[in-house]
């Protein structure tokens, strides 16, 4: 029986100032909200990498809100005491800052306590709307999978001096803005630990580096589940033997120990 108490953003602004790491890891269904949960994974995110590693596409862009909502849904059911992120897919907050309100709403109301959106920049004025509603935002920085097309391809990024800068004001700006939380994808681990040293608040890595207050992975990819190229900071659980419920495990504890990831065979320079 799982007794941990219900997370909660204050909880886990505790957990970070005392240094304790954060484990994210990804779910879309109440069954793996029940595993995660029991795992002890502290939060539960309802990517729109719900396209790829459950639709078959090749991008997140096709991802609708009703999709989102749907299966933010079936983890609320699922969960019991960890902290459920929704993300805003692509097209549901670009428009204006009403649209994002509303799609924001949308994902609260079917049971997420925190919504997740792509982008610096034109998204600080969204971020600080949403958070002036009551609404706690997670931002996403570096790799961002919506703007796939944009940037040429999933590649690291902030490998050059100019797009590094720009990301850790981009961070700060965020942060100023009110985003509680920060996920940062695919850069260098020299970037990733700048970032989170100039921030108050927690950096959730994901081919990162380990110098961050926590960190994320797709659950399809840590359980070695995906088919396709396994990107190199991705660390099968599940192929170190037990069952779902114990690569659940030995991944919380991994990240919580510091031992994923390894810079040296999960880092990016
Ligand atoms: O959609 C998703 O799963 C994500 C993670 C890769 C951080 O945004």
């Amino acid at each position: 029986m799982n007794e941990r108490k219900p997370i909660t953003l204050h909880r886990l602004r505790a957990m970070h100032a005392a240094g304790e790491k954060l484990v994210m890891l990804t779910c879309y269904d109440a069954t793996f909200a029940r595993l995660e949960d029991a795992a002890g994974i502290d939060m539960l995110l309802v990517g729109d990498s719900l396209g790829m590693v459950l639709q078959g596409r090749d991008s997140t862009l096709p991802v609708t809100l009703d999709e989102v909502a749907y299966h933010t849904a079936c983890v609320v059911r699922g969960n019991r005491s960890a902290w459920v992120i929704a993300d805003l897919p692509f097209g549901s907050y670009q428009s204006s800052l009403a649209q994002a309100i509303d799609s924001a709403a949308r994902l609260m109301q079917a049971g997420a306590h925190m919504v997740k959106l792509e982008g610096g920049g034109w998204t600080v004025p969204v971020v600080a709307a949403l958070v002036e509603r009551g609404i706690p935002v997670c931002s996403h920085l570096g790799l961002t999978p919506q703007s796939v097309h944009a940037l040429g391809g999933f590649r690291v990024q902030g490998r050059d001096e100019a797009v590094a800068e720009r990301l850790k004001r981009d961070a700060l700006e965020l942060e100023q803005a009110g985003a509680a939380m920060l996920v940062m994808e695919l850069v260098p681990t020299a970037v990733a630990t700048e970032v989170q040293a100039a921030m108050r608040t927690p950096v959730i890595g994901i081919g990162a580096g380990p110098g961050t207050a926590g960190q994320v992975l797709v659950l399809h990819d840590m359980l070695g589940l995906n088919t396709g190229p396994v990107p190199r900071f991705v660390r099968n659980f599940l192929a170190e033997g037990g069952s779902v419920a114990d690569a659940l495990r030995r991944y919380a504890a991994a990240v919580r120990d510091g031992s994923y990831p390894d810079p040296a065979r999960h880092g990016y320079e």
